[in-house]
């Protein structure tokens, strides 16, 4: 079912709050929305039509005065969209974890508020419940994660570096990045890396010239360490800046071997990520995602030799799993203990392999998310970052975890869009933040490695322009 709006600069939010309702084929009204401004007065009309009736909803808000455009349009929209929300719970007997907040990083939204000093920090989790229809529990998750982000730190001058290697040993049948097989790309992979040091070569000046400081290091993919340990070296010796925090996402637990980790050391790695996704053997065949148990308990033991520290990905709602399955998958995570665990919900994307009509279990998603978060937390684990994506079942988001204090700054500050990212690689996309002026530019490079190839220049030439 799709909406109609009298403006279409809010079609496109109220559709995906009416999608996460109802699937598309089984939403069984025809919506139009409508809305008259006097002065401060909005009154905001939807028509909602079935087959035999037809019935309007009206309700008129006082827009604050004096606002500048831009504001004022945001403004009208979270009236429309909490409107509407309020509409769809009676129609469809149901609420959302997130009540109206779509399209919006929760924790972000939050601080926003209070940095404009629309609300005093303390009443975070009132204002989400009270006029955003948030439940109280993920409320109180937003306010639990304001207070462990201590490590942000607002300077135009601090930026991190990514670098993206969008190659994969296999493809697993959920995932919805890009990144290719390396028997695709394997006789490119020597070539990628040539590209990739000519654009950190570039980078390197630039942070030299506008004095820049590297805060933070993140190689991410797809799966870094599907690389040899000698093209990880190439690539890993000419990063030499000294940061605290250096991550490499190894992901996969069959790619890692004690040669690699000698690599990552030697340069200076501080962080990986080791990604079981889920301890079920049989869930792991169903994915198609091919690394064993034993190799992701082998790799961590290594790990643990090395000091690193350890971040896990599980998904919640991994094809045919149900509740029970995913709490053995915690139960074993909680075994091992790493430093990091980050929960996703499982996005069904237009680049994975699956479909939302495969999703059964969505009523089992909820209640694995819910025990994930009071488990994880029970055992001392703190959330410290979040974000929601489309097409996440159930409305759901991912929680980034930590014990004792270690954090992932970069992840913070991506997700919370408080620092610069000069980032480097096939569909790695820069970010500039502007503090001071409270606005961000963003710089994507081409998405796949045969065009990043071809196009190497011109990446690196729109690089320089962009950060200088
Ligand atoms: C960029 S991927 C790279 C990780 C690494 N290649 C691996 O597979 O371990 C980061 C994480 O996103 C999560 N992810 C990927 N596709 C997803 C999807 N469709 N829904 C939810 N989470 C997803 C997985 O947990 C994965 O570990
Ligand atoms: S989940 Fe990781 S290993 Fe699997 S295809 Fe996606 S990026 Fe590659």
């Amino acid at each position: 079912m799709k909406i109609s709006c009298q403006n279409v600069d809010f079609e496109k939010d109220l559709q995906d709050l009416v999608n996460l309702f109802f699937d598309e084929e089984e939403c069984p009204f025809s919506i139009q929305h409508n809305f008259k401004k006097e002065n401060n007065l909005l009154t905001s009309v939807f028509v909602v039509e079935t087959g035999k009736e037809q019935k309007e909803y009206q309700k008129t808000f006082i827009l604050k005065e004096n606002l500048d455009k831009l504001l004022e349009k945001s403004f009208m929209k979270r009236h429309f969209k909490n409107h509407l929300y309020e509409i769809l719970t009676v129609l469809s007997n149901k609420s959302l974890p997130w009540g109206s907040l779509t399209g919006v990083r929760p924790t972000k939204f939050a601080r926003d508020l209070v940095e404009r000093g629309e609300i005093k920090p303390h009443l975070v989790s009132e204002t989400l419940v009270r006029d955003y229809h948030v439940c109280a529990e993920k409320a109180g998750l937003v306010t639990q994660i304001l207070h462990n982000q201590k490590s942000i730190i607002k300077n135009d001058n601090l930026v991190d570096l990514f670098l993206n290697i969008p190659i994969c040993p296999t493809r697993c049948n959920y995932c919805s990045f890009i990144s290719s097989e390396l028997k695709a790309v394997a006789g490119k992979v020597d070539e990628y890396l040539d590209c990739l040091l000519k654009e950190l070569e570039a980078v390197k000046k630039v942070i030299t010239e506008k004095s820049y400081i590297v805060r933070n290091i993140y190689i991410g993919g797809g799966t870094p360490t599907v690389l040899t340990a000698q093209q990880l070296d190439r690539l890993l010796s000419q990063i030499t800046y000294p940061v605290s925090e250096f991550t490499v996402e190894c992901g996969r637990a069959d790619t890692i071997t004690k040669e690699k980790f000698d690599v990552l050391k030697k340069n200076g790695v501080t962080r990986i990520c080791i990604n079981p996704q889920t301890f079920c053997e049989a869930t792991l065949k169903r994915i198609g995602r091919k690394s064993s148990n034993q190799e992701v308990f082998d790799a961590y033991m290594l790990a643990m030799q090395y000091d690193f520290v350890v971040n896990m990905d599980i998904i919640a709602g991994l094809s045919g799993e149900r509740f029970g399955i995913f709490k053995r998958t915690i139960s074993t995570l909680l075994e091992l203990y790493p430093h990091n665990i980050t929960v996703h919900t499982l996005s069904v994307k237009n680049a994975s392999q699956i479909r939302g009509e495969e999703i059964k279990f969505k009523d089992d998603i909820t209640k694995m998310v819910d025990y994930a978060e009071k488990t994880l937390m029970e055992k001392g684990y703190k959330p410290y970052y979040l974000y929601r994506q489309k097409h996440q079942v159930g409305g759901l988001e991912n929680v980034g975890f930590f014990r004792d204090d270690f954090v992932c700054k970069f992840n913070i500050d991506s997700m919370e869009d408080t620092s610069s990212v000069i980032a480097l690689g096939a569909g790695a996309i820069s970010k500039r933040v502007f503090n001071l002026e409270n606005r961000i530019e963003r710089q994507p490079n081409c998405k796949f490695i045969e065009d990043y190839i071809a196009r190497i220049d011109e990446m690196i030439e729109k690089k320089i322009k962009f950060f200088s």
